[in-house]
């Protein structure tokens, strides 16, 4: 089978390989063996392969942190799940075509869901939904305001924030976005820029924002912090300029802001097993009703895998990159 290997921590489609490796072999007890059909390429991925991520292990390494797969023959004591059925994977290394896992480390994805949004379901609809349940109490009616609002995570917020009756401000670094992020139903939508507390408060008309959702961090963190209002919480989650987040003191000691951090893997680790397949059979069901969905802008074959992480690193894209390793989906 085909397997990709990161042999060199730094710049990813220099590092990486796609070598022919030998097949996982049969479930033992306990066990999952699964075809992967998808997987996509997120920033915490990149971030690994520079070695800037949290998890440096020592190299050869596979990379990826989610997929969607086909269950191909399971072991003794596995009942959830049965060959031929749709799983998302929560543990790592995912970048392959097969894979042989721990059966509770499976999840069932509904029958009838989209292959690649499936591919996407892991990650960062969980992320969405715990930043808006797990950071502030937010009551119907509260302001927050996210900046990266037009990436998969901030789309997908927009989307969980609007039953809450939560109202979002939407930081994005170009205006011809405002259009598609409204039809989503973000309540504003704003260019970032040294003057976007002021753009801000022209859309909230002065409304006290509670919770500021950063995945930006340098000072793009302290430019939302401005937003938010007295006693407010500004979450970081994330770090596409690769800088650490900056905060005024001004803001932490007269404004009594506090920063915090939010990680995925943390959130879910608060909760059991039960609770975890509960948020996915949620929120695949939403995905499976077309109300939850990531655009995706390309899908590579595993082999074009430097093409594929070159192209994830891109600015502007209108969607995710995925991977397909067995084939188109
Ligand atoms: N903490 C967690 O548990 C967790 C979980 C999931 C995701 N995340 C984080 O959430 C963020 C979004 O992830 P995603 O998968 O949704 O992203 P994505 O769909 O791949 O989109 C990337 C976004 O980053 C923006 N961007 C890229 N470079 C930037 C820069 N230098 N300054 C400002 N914006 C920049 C892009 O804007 P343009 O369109 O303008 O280029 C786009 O909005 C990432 O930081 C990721 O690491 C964290």
């Amino acid at each position: 089978m085909k397997q990709i290997l990161l042999e060199r921590y730094g710049q990813p489609e220099e590092g990486l390989r796609c070598a022919d490796v030998p097949d996982v072999g049969a479930p033992g007890a306990g066990e999952v063996v699964f075809d992967v059909l998808a997987f996509p390429i997120n920033p915490a991925d990149i971030s690994f392969c520079r070695g800037s991520y949290r998890l440096k292990p020592p190299l050869p390494a596979t990379p990826g942190a989610e997929c969607v797969g086909r269950v191909t023959a399971v072991g003794a004591g596995v009942s959830h799940v049965k060959p031929g059925d749709l799983v998302i994977n929560l543990q790592r290394e995912n970048w392959a075509q097969q894979r042989r896992v721990k059966g509770d480390d499976v999840i069932a994805a509904a029958p009838g869901i989209d292959i690649q949004q499936a591919a996407m379901l892991r990650i960062n609809p969980a992320t969405a939904l715990l930043l808006l349940t797990d950071v502030v109490d937010l009551k119907p009616g509260d302001w927050i305001v996210q900046n990266v609002a037009n990436s998969a995570v901030g789309r997908l917020l927009i989307r969980l924030a609007g039953p809450r009756g939560v109202k979002t401000m939407n930081v994005v670094r170009r205006d011809s976005l405002f259009g598609e992020l409204k039809s989503l139903g973000a309540d504003a939508c704003v260019v970032d820029g040294p003057d976007l507390a002021d753009a801000v408060k022209a859309h909230t008309r002065e409304a006290p924002i509670r919770l500021g959702l950063d995945a930006v961090s340098g000072r793009a963190t302290a430019r939302l912090s401005a937003c938010v209002g007295e006693g407010g919480v500004v979450c970081n989650y994330g770090s596409m300029t690769g800088e650490d987040p900056v905060m005024s003191r001004n803001a932490l000691i007269s404004g009594g802001q506090t920063l915090v951090g939010f990680i995925l893997g943390r959130a879910l680790g608060t909760r059991s097993l039960d609770q975890v397949r509960a948020i996915y059979a949620d929120l695949g069901q939403q995905v499976t009703k077309g109300v939850l969905s990531a655009p995706v802008e390309t899908v590579y074959p595993i082999e074009d895998i430097k093409e594929a992480v070159a192209h994830a690193q891109r600015g502007e894209r209108s969607g995710k990159i995925l991977v397909a390793p067995n084939g188109p989906v």
